[in-house]
C-alpha cells in the first residue's frame, strides 16, 4: 500500500535528540553495513554521555505536558504513525532488507507485526482505567489509578529491529510516557532513526522520543543507570539482560525492568502427529530469518516411532531452501547479521560434531551466508541442544515416549516459547500445560506474536509481558489513593 506522494527519508547519519537532528559528538563512528554484500549504508558519529543527558532532560521536560494531553490527542498521533508506515511501506521494507539482512518473507512478517502493535497502542489511551475497591475502614473509599511512569529507557536488538523497538516505544508513548531509545549498533536505522522520522512526521511533540546511537558497551550502562528513568525495557541476550537487571537494581536505584531475553524453543512431534504439517512447520519455524529469532525452534524432539520418517521428510524439505540474496523473492535464508555471529555458528558446528552428533546436511559458509546444517542423534546435553543457536543449524533429538519428550522439552534454563504437534487436542493441551514456558503453540510454530496477546518468557528468557493489557500494565504505574470521607477513630 505505498504512494508516491511523500519524499523518501534520505539522511540517517544524525542522532535524534530533543526533537532535533544533531551530529553525534563522540570520536567513534558507527559504520552501518549491508550484511549481504558489505556495502556501507551510512556512517553515524556516535553519541556522547553528554548527549545522552540532553536526551533525558528533553524527555523529562516533554513528558509532563504529553501525559496531560487528552487520550484522543495521543491516539491521533499513533493512528497517524500507522498511516505513515503504510505510505512508506516500500521504503521501510527496503531498509529492513539491506540493513538487517531480512528476506522478503521475513520483512512482511515484521512489517505486519509492527503495524499491528502500533494500531493496538493507538487504543491504549482510551483503555487505561482505574478501579474502586471497598474498604474495611468506615468512611473510606479506595481508588486505584494507573498513571504514566515518566521516562522509559528502551534498548533493542538487531534481529527484528523495527518491531522489537516499536513494541516498546509505541505503547510507552501512547500511555503518556517519554522515551530514550538506544537501538542495536547493527541496525541503528530500522531499530530507531527510521521510527524517529515516522513519529516526527506524525507530529509527536519534540523531546518525547529520543534516539541515541552509541555502542552498548560504551553508553549502555549510562542509559540504564540514568536517574531520569524509572523503567528499562530491554530486548536482547540473556547475558546483557542479566547485567542490566543487576545495574537497574543496584547502586543508587531501584528500577522496574522488562527483560525479553534469549530462548531455546522445543518443537515436539508426538507419534500421532500429521508429519507433513509438522515438517512444514519445523522448516519455517527453524529457518525464518536464518534462525535468528528468540522464539525460533532450537531443538526438534521427535517420538521414537516417527523419528526416522520425520528426519527423512524434514531433510528433503530443507534441501529445497534457497540461500542467498535476501532481496530475491525466492530466498528463504539470507545472510547472518555479522561476522561475530557467523563465527559463533562455525564453533557450534564443530562442537556438535565433536560431541558425536551426526551431520546429515551441511554446506560451505560463504561470507555471511550460512546454509542449513542438520544434525541427528542429538542428545539433550549437547551444546547444539542445550544452548541458544541463533542461526540456521538444528539438532533432532529422539524421545522414547511422550513423557520423555516432555522431560527433554523442559530440560532448559530458558522458557520463552515452545510447540507440540499431535492429532489429539486434549493430549496437546495437557502436554502444553506441562511445559515451563511463557508461550506454547499446539500444531503451530513457536514463532508467534499477536499484538493483543501476552508475549514473554520465564526463567532465563526474562521477565515481563508485552502486548495488549499486559504491556498497558507494564508501562503504567499503580497508584492507590484513598479518601477518608468522615473523621476516622484512631486508637491513640
Ligand atoms: P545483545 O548483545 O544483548 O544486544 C541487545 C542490545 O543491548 C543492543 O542494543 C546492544 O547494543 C545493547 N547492549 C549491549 N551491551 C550493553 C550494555 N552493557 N548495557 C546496555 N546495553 C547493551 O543481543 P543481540 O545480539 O542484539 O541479540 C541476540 C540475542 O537477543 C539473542 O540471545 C536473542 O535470543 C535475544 N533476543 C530476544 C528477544 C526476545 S523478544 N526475547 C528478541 C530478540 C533477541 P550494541 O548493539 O551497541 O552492542
Amino acid at each position: 500500500m505505498s504512494t508516491n506522494t511523500t519524499s523518501a527519508y534520505s539522511d540517517f547519519h544524525l542522532q535524534f535528540i530533543s526533537g532535533e537532528w544533531q551530529t553525534g559528538k563522540d570520536n567513534s563512528t558507527n559504520t552501518n553495513t549491508n550484511p549481504y554484500n558489505g556495502d556501507t549504508l551510512v556512517e553515524i558519529q556516535q553519541a556522547t554521555k553528554d548527549q545522552l543527558n540532553e536526551a533525558y532532560d528533553a524527555a523529562t521536560q516533554a513528558q509532563e505536558a504529553w501525559a496531560k494531553q487528552t487520550p484522543a490527542e495521543r491516539s491521533a498521533v499513533l493512528y497517524k504513525v500507522v498511516n505513515i508506515l503504510d505510505q512508506r511501506q516500500e521504503e521501510i521494507v527496503d531498509w529492513l532488507i539491506k540493513e538487517s539482512g531480512s528476506t522478503r518473507i521475513k520483512v512482511m512478517v515484521e512489517f505486519g507485526a509492527t503495524r499491528a502493535i502500533t494500531l493496538e497502542a493507538a487504543t491504549f489511551p482510551n483503555r487505561v482505567h482505574g478501579e474502586i475497591r471497598p474498604s474495611n475502614t468506615p468512611g473510606k473509599e479506595n481508588f486505584i489509578y494507573r498513571e504514566p511512569i515518566g521516562v522509559v529507557a528502551v534498548i533493542s536488538p538487531w534481529n527484528f529491529p523495527l518491531h522489537l523497538t516499536q513494541r516498546s516505544i509505541a505503547p510507552a508513548l501512547a500511555l503518556g510516557n517519554a522515551v530514550v531509545l538506544k537501538p542495536a549498533s547493527d541496525t541503528p536505522v530500522t531499530g530507531g532513526l527510521l521510527l524517529a522520522k515516522v513519529f516526527e512526521e506524525a507530529g509527536l511533540p519534540k523531546g518525547l522520543l529520543n534516539v541515541v546511537v552509541g555502542s552498548g558497551s560504551e553508553i549502555g550502562d549510562a542509559i540504564v543507570e540514568h536517574k531520569a528513568s524509572s523503567f528499562v525495557s530491554f530486548t536482547g541476550s540473556t547475558s546483557v539482560g542479566k547485567h542490566i537487571g543487576e545495574l537497574a537494581n543496584g547502586g543508587e536505584h531501584i528500577k522496574q525492568v522488562a527483560l525479553e531475553l534469549g530462548g531455546n524453543s522445543p518443537f515436539v512431534v508426538l507419534k500421532d502427529a500429521d508429519i507433513d504439517q509438522a515438517v512444514k512447520a519445523a522448516v519455517f519455524g527453524k529457518f525464518l530469518h536464518q534462525g535468528q529469532i528468540c522464539m525460533a525452534i532450537n531443538r526438534i524432539i521427535v517420538e521414537n516411532e516417527v523419528y526416522d520418517e520425520f528426519v527423512e521428510r524434514f531433510l528433503s524439505h530443507v534441501k529445497t531452501l534457497q540461500v542467498g540474496d535476501p532481496n530475491d523473492q525466492g530466498t528463504a535464508i539470507g545472510p547472518i547479521i555479522n561476522e561475530k555471529q557467523v563465527q559463533s555458528l562455525r564453533d557450534k558446528i564443530d562442537e556438535a560434531q565433536k560431541e558425536g552428533a551426526k551431520m546429515l546436511l551441511s554446506g560451505e559458509i560463504n561470507g555471511q551466508l550460512v546454509p542449513p546444517h542438520v544434525f541427528t542423534e542429538v542428545t539433550r546435553e549437547m551444546d547444539i541442544a542445550y544452548n541458544e543457536i541463533f542461526g540456521p543449524l538444528i539438532g533432532i533429538i529422539r524421545a522414547k515416549n511422550e513423557e520423555d519428550a516432555l522431560s527433554i522439552a523442559n530440560d532448559s534454563m530458558y522458557g520463552l516459547s515452545s510447540a507440540v504437534f499431535t492429532a489429539d487436542m486434549q493430549k496437546g493441551l495437557r502436554f502444553a500445560r506441562g511445559i515451563r514456558a511463557g508461550m506454547t503453540h499446539i500444531n503451530d510454530i513457536p514463532v508467534n506474536d499477536e499484538s493483543n496477546v501476552a508475549f514473554g518468557g520465564e526463567k532465563n528468557s526474562g521477565i515481563g509481558r508485552f502486548n495488549g493489557e499486559w504491556v498497558l500494565e507494564e508501562f503504567t504505574r499503580t497508584h492507590w489513593i484513598s479518601m477518608q470521607n468522615e473523621p476516622r477513630e484512631y486508637p491513640f
